[in-house]
């Protein structure tokens, strides 16, 4: 007997999101009956979970979403992604006449509180948004939409809960939380690569230095480029804010038919190779430390380096700030240190006057890991860091969910190893205001405006 064995679930739509959620609940001991579009589609669907699934489970199908429903606690569609659909889908289900149901939308992109109007009685309707594949991910995002009951939400937590996964409140905003932070991290990674960097280099850098599984470029190429400038320009869209617009490189190339990985070709070129053996051919891995002195600083101006000049032996910059590169003295090496997962991972600045070498040469001293990087301002990690803080704190301030259930969502739904107000706390919210302050003085674009809530963060710590 599982958790939820007094539980009876109706699922409609048998896509991939579907299947696995039927199974997930069938697998917690709740009665699941399926449905899809027809009787044939259907019968397709209950035959493909069966067999997916490694124990021997027990779901049922029905022959109308309006049977499935009828004796029914909760009912989740995942039906295909088009607000007609569900609308009209919504409305056979209303006419079932449960009362006591609770409905659930597995929707990644649609508004929760037009569904529950959909539906007719918004209280009772409520976003239960799974990762793919739902057997594997352990995070649901649960939506409450302006006009959910509280006790609705209450419940969907608690069945989540009993599926043995983690529920994350968010209010019902585009994107949701882990799509949202993680708009940055795709916008900035693509800028990157149209002000020169390569994408093997960026992807190299984010893996080493924050321990993301997969590169942003890398990840791209896998949904595909046509769905990232389709959600792109939902973004824009829904929040008005030119921040959100998209990249004119990912427009040129869906245009080309280079939408990534099932295409065959997008950042990476997949008939040359893995972008996995792209990225281990840009990192120099060197033998073992050595002495060397590293130099800390936000900030390069003159004086700092007239200090700098003093100093001994091998000397490394160890910042990623752009403000300073004119103040360079030749011989010193610019590097970017980050204690990544496994060990120290340094980017190196290909620098106008003091070339690379010398910064290999430190990094090598040091026993980090090393990419070369352009002089850019926050170079790539601290600039992908950096904005993605700048988006958990947006939403923070605009209550649409906590700091804590932020970093879970991305640790749960993305397997980052920290969450980006973990990060904040790491970094401290001066540095990354200077930072994005930095950003936005050198590019002037709205990307970088930072949210009020990190400048009132800086002055309170500053106080
Ligand atoms: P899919 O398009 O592969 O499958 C949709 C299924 O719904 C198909 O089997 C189709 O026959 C069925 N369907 C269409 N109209 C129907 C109707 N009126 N009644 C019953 N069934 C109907 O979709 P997928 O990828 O499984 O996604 C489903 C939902 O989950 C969408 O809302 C999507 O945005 C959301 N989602 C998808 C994720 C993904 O990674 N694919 C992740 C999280 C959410």
């Amino acid at each position: 007997m599982g958790e939820l064995s007094d539980l009876r679930v109706a699922v409609a739509g048998l896509g991939p999101m579907g299947r696995g959620i039927a199974r997930v609940f069938a697998q917690a001991g709740a009665a699941v009956v399926i449905v899809d579009a027809d009787a044939e589609t259907t019968a397709a669907g209950h035959a493909k979970l069966l067999e997916e699934a490694d124990s021997p489970i027990d779901v049922t199908t029905a022959a109308s979403v309006g049977d499935a429903v009828r004796e029914a606690d909760l009912f989740v569609e995942a039906i295909v992604e088009k607000f007609e659909a569900k609308q009209a889908l919504l409305a056979q289900v209303r006419a079932a006449g449960n009362t006591g149901l609770v409905v659930a939308s597995n929707t990644s992109s649609l508004s929760i509180g037009e569904l529950g109007r959909a539906y007719g009685d918004p209280s009772r309707v409520v976003g239960m948004h799974f990762f793919n594949p739902p057997t594997k991910m352990r995070l649901v995002e649960i939506i409450r939409g302006a006009r959910t009951a509280p006790d609705i939400v209450e419940r969907a937590r608690a069945w989540v809960a009993g599926l043995g996964k983690t529920a994350v409140l968010c209010a019902d905003s585009p994107n949701f939380i882990v799509n949202r932070v993680c708009r940055p991290l795709y916008y900035e990674s693509q800028l990157l690569v149209t002000q020169g960097v390569a994408p093997a280099v960026i992807d190299a850098a984010v893996k080493g230095a924050l321990g993301h599984r997969m590169g942003p470029l890398e990840l791209l190429d896998f949904t595909g480029l046509h769905t990232h400038l389709g959600s792109s320009e939902t973004a824009l869209r829904e929040f008005g804010d030119p921040r959100y617009r998209p990249i004119p490189l990912t427009r040129q190339l869906v245009r080309a038919g280079t939408t990534g990985r099932a295409a065959g070709r997008g950042y990476y070129d997949y008939s040359a190779g893995k972008p996995r053996e792209a990225q281990s051919a840009v990192v120099r891995r060197p033998a073992g430390p050595e002495e060397v002195t590293v130099y800390r600083t936000n900030t390069c101006t003159p004086s700092d380096v007239a200090a700098l000049r003093e100093l001994e032996g091998r000397v490394a910059l160890d910042s990623s700030h752009g403000g300073w590169v004119e103040h360079l003295p030749a011989g010193v090496g610019w590097v970017r240190l980050h204690r990544g997962g496994e060990g120290l991972f340094a980017e190196v600045v290909a620098d106008e006057v003091a070339g690379i070498e010398p910064a290999y040469d430190i990094a090598d001293a040091l026993g980090a890991a090393s990419v070369p990087v352009l002089a850019l301002p926050g170079l790539v990690v601290d600039r992908l860091g950096w904005t993605m803080i700048n988006e958990a704190s947006t939403l923070v301030e605009e209550q649409i969910a906590t700091a804590e259930d932020i970093d879970l969502a991305l640790r749960l739904g993305m397997n980052h190893p920290a969450g980006p107000l973990e990060r904040l706390a790491e970094a401290g919210p001066a540095e990354v205001l200077a930072g994005l302050r930095g950003l936005l003085e050198c590019f002037g674009d709205p990307r970088y405006r930072p949210a009020q809530l990190l400048v009132r963060q800086a002055a309170g710590a500053a106080r």
